[in-house]
């Protein structure tokens, strides 16, 4: 294992198909899990982020973050994920469900930064509140941290509102210190996001393989499919695992470099990542890879693949039932 990986998120349905595809990836070791709420109450996130790395099962730490964005009110997304975010999933408690990891999500990321440096990749798939702490607690964290992936933002459009993306949406004053950190940023936004998404063809594939895990997946995402169909959707997007598949096969993606800012003064365009793709007047510093093209039936192949990793040889100590 060359490279190692820490997840933020908010699990969440597609945050869980990311943690569980990433435990079965032969390119990264997962090292760290932290979790914030976003999709749900931290409570709910905090649990189902070990709840996950129990079906996998793996020892991977799960660190809990911060409970709210920096300033606002939280906003949960209970009509996608269900209230308990896991789709109405009910995953069995873990043992590690009775001791809490002492350390907090931003100082155990730091400590594997430093520990890690460039071989890290770090995926913020939430809002960004713990990303934003850890940059104002350690003045030299943006230095370390060689380039951050995120879900979220939309060059075009929204899903909160017309005008932003949920994940930017729920704390746009964390994610305008993210953009104005000075990091490289790999930006997943709705633009491709949106086209990322598994066909009812893909739903029965997944259906047909034998593992607990994939059982849990294809149970945990009817929500959202149902969700998808109101919305016209072709098929039921995996938004937070295109950072992941990306790291596995950076060619089902194309990008272009764009300056993004967040907007957090507006109350209409609350969360809405401005960015100079689309107008005549370009800014600097263009410090953000925004995703724009997906090859769809690749990244559908290649989820269904390593999936089914877990068939071939699921460790799974209990069935998901
Ligand atoms: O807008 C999609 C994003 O919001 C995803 O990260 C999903 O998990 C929710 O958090
Ligand atoms: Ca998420």
């Amino acid at each position: 294992m060359s490279k190692y990986l820490w997840i933020d998120c908010d699990p969440g349905v597609d945050d869980a198909a990311t943690i569980l595809l990433a435990h079965q990836s032969q390119k990264f070791q997962p090292i760290g899990i932290s979790t914030v709420a976003g999709n749900a109450t931290h409570r709910h996130t905090f649990d189902n982020a070990r709840r996950l790395v129990h079906l996998i099962p793996a020892d991977t730490p799960v660190y809990p973050g911060a409970e709210k964005p920096l300033i606002r009110e939280l906003t949960t997304a209970p009509y996608v994920h269900g209230v308990d975010s896991l789709g109405g999933i009910q995953l069995p408690a873990s043992e590690s469900e009775k001791t809490t990891e002492s350390k907090k999500a931003w100082d155990a990321l730091y400590e594997a930064l430093c520990r890690y440096g460039d071989d890290l990749e770090v995926l913020a798939i939430g809002p960004l509140t713990n990303i934003a702490i850890a940059l104002a607690k350690y003045p030299d964290f943006a230095q370390r941290l060689k380039r951050l992936i995120i879900m979220g933002g939309a060059a075009k459009g929204g899903n909160y509102t017309p005008a932003a993306e949920f994940n930017i949406y729920v704390d746009p004053e964390a994610a305008e210190k993210v953009f104005m950190s000075g990091i490289p940023i790999f930006m997943f936004g709705l633009d491709v996001t949106l086209q990322s998404y598994l066909t009812e063809e893909d739903l029965d594939a997944l259906e047909n393989q034998s593992s607990p895990q994939a059982k849990f997946m294809v149970d945990c995402l009817q929500l959202s499919k149902e969700f998808a169909k109101t919305k016209n959707l072709k098929g039921v997007p995996l938004h937070d695992v295109c950072t992941l598949l990306y790291l596995e096969k950076p060619k089902l993606f194309s990008f272009k470099k764009a300056w993004v800012r967040v907007e957090t003064g507006g109350e209409i365009t609350r969360g809405k990542t401005v960015t100079d793709l689309y107008s005549d007047k370009q800014m600097e510093p263009k410090n953000t890879q925004v995703a724009l093209v997906v090859r769809r039936e690749d990244f559908a192949q290649l989820f269904l693949e390593m999936m089914n990793r877990y068939s071939k040889g699921s460790l799974c100590k209990h069935i998901y039932i």
